[in-house]
């Protein structure tokens, strides 16, 4: 039996201004796009936004339905919106912003387990790593320097062609 552990690196920024200027662009853009947000079953507005490597910015916003599965995360409203584009510029980055303040202390709300899953796999789509940046009002903002480090072990593509 061996023993095995994975590290989580992560950077936690106290000051906004410590963030690049593409860094707060995209930030900027998913905190907008919290405004698009139908969330009155959760009132839970989130905002998301993709920097991609021409500049572009590509916004998300969560969806809800009174059937609630129905309801879709502002990361995936996003990535299935770029991943519907004609022309799909790589990816470098994707912020995800609360719109509601924080509780005192508490760290920026993080894409749930579904949304992992997809940016996990549009990483792989991608011609490199995609930074994931959280940020809430009240809370530190994290840096992840890629989706697939959000999710050890995750169901990816190869895995599934390998059955055949
Ligand atoms: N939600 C997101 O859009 N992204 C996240 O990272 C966390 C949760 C949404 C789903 C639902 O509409 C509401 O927030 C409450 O869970």
């Amino acid at each position: 039996m061996i023993d095995r552990f994975i590290t989580l690196c992560y950077k936690e920024y106290h000051d906004r201004d410590e963030l690049s200027i593409q860094q707060k662009k995209v930030v900027q853009s998913a905190a907008e796009a919290c405004a698009t947000a139908y969330s009155p079953y959760s009132q839970f507005p989130v905002g998301s936004a993709l920097l991609l490597q021409d500049g572009t910015l590509i916004h998300g916003s969560n969806q809800e339905n009174a059937s609630y599965p129905c309801g879709i995360c502002a990361e995936r409203n996003a990535l299935f919106h770029y991943g519907s584009l004609t022309s799909r510029i790589p990816i470098q980055k994707i912020a995800v912003v609360v719109a509601q303040g924080s509780k005192s202390g508490a760290l920026p709300a993080a894409p749930c387990g579904l949304c992992r899953q997809v940016m996990a796999e549009f990483e792989t789509r991608n011609e490199g790593p995609i930074e994931v940046i959280l940020a809430q009002e009240g809370s530190v903002i994290l840096i992840f320097e890629s989706c697939q480090a959000l999710l050890p072990h995750w169901f990816s593509p190869s895995q599934l062609l390998n059955v055949r």
